[in-house]
């Protein structure tokens, strides 16, 4: 175990504290308009409760901080790390994920107060440089929460047949994507893929490696509500011919025939059920369906490389993304940063040379590389700062209670 240095005369990365800070509050903000029964509810078991997700973010900071590196500090409760462990085998046994829904208790006060309790033992560690990478670790943790816990709450108020809303409707600003999509050529050739050293990135995004592309072009927005209602009216959920297999039987088994969240002119939102808007981004969709719009419109997914190697230029932070405690809604620029993650072709791998880290940290990532799809840009749920150029978002085909959209792309 490193030793803990109290003392350091400087802090431990600029801001880090006021980041803490910031990051923590935010969690709590998120759920401020929940009442304790809409915050521990479960409506699948992929999603998970809110008050769930307030208290495994704490879990993690009082584990892999509090508990290994801080001297003499105590758990809070020993009872609940077999409650709030996500999926650390190296940390033991934990509830079923399925099972989360049933924890009425602890109460919401109760892990309010364990959260205060974490984050005032936290002030001793946060001016500490050696523990910065781990605090980073945890805040970058956390964001990833943030926004699971706000699809998983959309997910759960969408099954009560009342629609309720948790927040006001922002005040409406029109989706811009509209007209014929504008094509973004890129000439291909050696391209450097992966986070470049500089600054936290998790551990899926390294090592930086070369990869070779054909010319491509990448559609210069986001695919639209309108453009998919056309997909819809033109048949595109009955034509076997566009689907994939393993698309077509889940089609089929699921009686899929729109986006998540669709019914007739509505969408259900963090507002309620909302009219949609036909130049918005199109949201909420597998990467089956993605596939299939693609083909139907005579194009393809673009594979993560040729995402990234345009998007190095591009401002990750400066898109349709959460900053405040509003309803998160896609808007549609044509920046790649917001709105909605787009679904690559690529497959979840390791990059060349990807080792897991040793010990807990190892378990974030590398054990998930398999059967999933990456998914590259941020969505309307992301925090501002979260979201890279290098940053590998990873779900299962099926799936589609994240702000999943899509970008066209093609061959040159
Ligand atoms: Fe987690």
């Amino acid at each position: 175990m490193p030793e803990v240095h109290v003392h350091a005369p400087e802090p431990a990365s600029p801001g880090l504290a006021e980041r803490y800070a910031a990051t923590r509050s935010l969690s709590e903000a998120l759920c401020a308009p929940l009442s304790e029964a809409d915050a521990t509810i479960q409506s699948m078991p992929d999603a998970s409760p809110a008050k769930w997700h307030l208290a495994h973010t704490t879990w993690f900071f009082e584990t892999f901080l509090l508990r290994d590196r801080l001297p003499g500090y105590r758990l809070f409760d020993a009872r609940w790390p077999f409650l709030f462990n996500s999926y650390y085998e190296g940390e033991g046994e934990r509830i079923a994920r399925p099972r989360r829904g049933m924890l009425s208790r602890p109460t919401l006060a109760e892990i309010r107060e364990w959260r205060a309790h974490v984050d005032a033992a936290m002030q001793r560690l946060l001016a500490d440089p050696a523990m910065a990478g781990l605090v980073e670790l945890g805040l970058a943790h956390e964001q990833q929460h943030q926004e699971l816990l706000l699809t998983d709450i959309k997910h759960a108020l969408f099954q009560n047949p009342l629609g309720p809303a948790m927040w006001e409707r922002r005040s409406d600003t029109p989706g811009a994507n509209i007209g014929q999509v504008a094509w973004h050529p890129h000439p291909g050739g050696l391209a450097l893929i992966g986070h470049d050293g500089d600054g936290f990135a998790f551990d899926n995004e390294g090592p930086r490696h070369r990869v070779l592309l054909d010319p491509f072009a990448l559609a210069e927005r986001l695919v639209t509500n309108g453009e998919w209602n056309e997909f819809i009216a033109g048949g595109g959920y009955s034509a076997p011919s566009l689907w994939l297999s393993d698309g077509w039987a889940w089609v089929q088994r699921e009686r899929i025939a729109a986006p998540l969240y669709w019914r007739d002119g509505e969408h259900f939102t963090h507002a309620g059920w909302q009219p949609r808007d036909p130049a918005a981004p199109v949201t909420h969709v597998s990467y089956y369906e993605a596939d299939a719009f693609a083909a139907w419109a005579g194009a393809r997914l673009p594979t993560e490389f040729e995402w990234e190697a345009l998007a190095q230029e591009e401002d990750s932070i400066g898109g349709n993304q959460l900053d405040t405690a509003g309803p998160p809604l896609p808007r549609g620029g044509n920046e790649l940063f917001g709105d909605c993650w787009q679904w690559t072709r690529s497959a979840y791998l390791p990059y060349p040379r990807f080792r897991p880290a040793a010990g807990a940290a190892g378990e974030y990532n590398g054990k998930f590389m398999s059967s999933q799809f990456v998914l590259r840009g941020a969505s309307c749920a992301t925090v501002r700062g979260h979201s890279r150029v290098s940053y590998r978002n990873f779900f299962y085909p099926h799936q589609r209670w994240q702000f999943t959209g899509v970008r066209l792309a093609k061959d040159l």
